[in-house]
């Protein structure tokens, strides 16, 4: 079924819809790559060639397969080019006004038998499906940043998905070299539950003056043994995706502990978002500490 496909959307081409389509296009899938205008376009295409061209560079891939990887990938502003694909991953901007004029897009232009998924970290899912005619083909596969390296792909089904979607959605992730997991639709799902409160806790320390920033990550780097610190994987994630996941926790469950750090807020609120900005906890474009302001 799933090697069937003949084609794969991907409306979105920010910085993880630009890796969701380096991840399908590498595993073999036509895929077209959605954006609203042409500099967008542009900026996702730039970004994904930057990716390819790493990956020929290190030797990753070969000429030939790059040049065949390119060959799968098409580019477009008109969202109607998905009239014949098979399955579309929403990554568009976390906001439903957004999520609700994709949906109504894809439900009216795709096939009927079109899955539509959608990678939102911080939106319900159900709420989602509940916008189209065809909620029994919505679900979630959530990827994580950077999606082309990040083996997890959270498959989230809602009360009206039904299984063969489920079923489909895990097939694809196999196909594309991710590891599924199946989880309901509750904020953050799993993965953002357990993780953006532990950035919370860290932005908590940062802002209270417990360490400077390299020490808190260090404490988890050098203890624990990630890959990285939590402030510098709020900055990695977005310090925006960071505030509207730990708004959706509080929304949802009311504890004390899903309050969002004022600091991260007011982050947020100066446009400092981390490595998509130039700037977040660290400096990525020659800016001091944001804690000494
Ligand atoms: N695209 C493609 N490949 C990338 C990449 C990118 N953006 N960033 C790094 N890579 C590749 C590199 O090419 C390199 O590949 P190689 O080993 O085959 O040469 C490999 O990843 C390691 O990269 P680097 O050597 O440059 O750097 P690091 O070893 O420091 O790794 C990292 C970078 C992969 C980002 C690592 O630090 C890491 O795993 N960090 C944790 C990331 C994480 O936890 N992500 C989940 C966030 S939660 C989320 O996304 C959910 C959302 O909803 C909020």
């Amino acid at each position: 079924m799933v090697q069937e496909f003949k084609k794969v959307g991907v409306v979105g081409l920010g910085t993880m819809g630009a890796g969701i389509v380096e991840v399908f296009a590498r595993a073999g899938f036509a895929v077209t790559g959605v954006e609203i205008d042409d500099a967008a376009l542009d900026r996702g295409r730039g970004h994904l060639e930057k990716s390819l061209g790493k990956a020929l560079g290190k030797g990753k891939i070969t000429e030939e397969e790059h040049g065949a990887i390119l060959a799968r990938l098409t580019f477009t502003t008109s969202r109607e080019d998905l009239r014949d694909a098979d399955f579309v991953v929403e990554a568009v901007p976390e906001r439903m006004d957004i999520k609700r004029d994709v949906f109504a897009d894809l439900d009216r232009i795709c096939p009927p038998g079109t899955i539509l998924a959608t990678n939102t970290s911080s939106l319900s899912v159900t709420e989602i499906a509940a916008l189209t005619t065809r909620p029994d083909k919505v679900v979630g596969l959530h990827f994580f940043n950077p999606a082309p390296v990040m083996k997890l792909a959270e498959v989230v089904g809602t009360v009206l998905t039904a299984p063969g979607t489920i079923q489909i959605a895990t097939e694809v992730a196999k196909r594309i070299g991710k590891t599924p997991v199946t989880v309901s639709d509750r904020a953050g799902f799993v993965a953002n539950a357990l993780l953006v409160p532990y950035i919370n806790d860290a932005v908590k320390a940062y802002e209270r003056k417990y360490a400077s920033r390299e020490e808190i990550d260090a404490s988890v780097t050098a203890a624990a043994g990630l890959p990285m610190g939590p402030l510098a994987l709020a900055d990695l994630v977005g310090l925006d995706v960071c505030l509207a996941v730990m708004d959706v926790l509080w929304d949802e469950f009311r504890e004390q502990r899903y309050v969002a750090a004022p600091l991260l807020r007011r982050m947020v609120a100066a446009g400092l978002l981390g490595r998509k900005s130039g700037r977040g906890f660290y400096d990525h474009s020659g800016a001091e500490d944001p804690a000494e302001e």
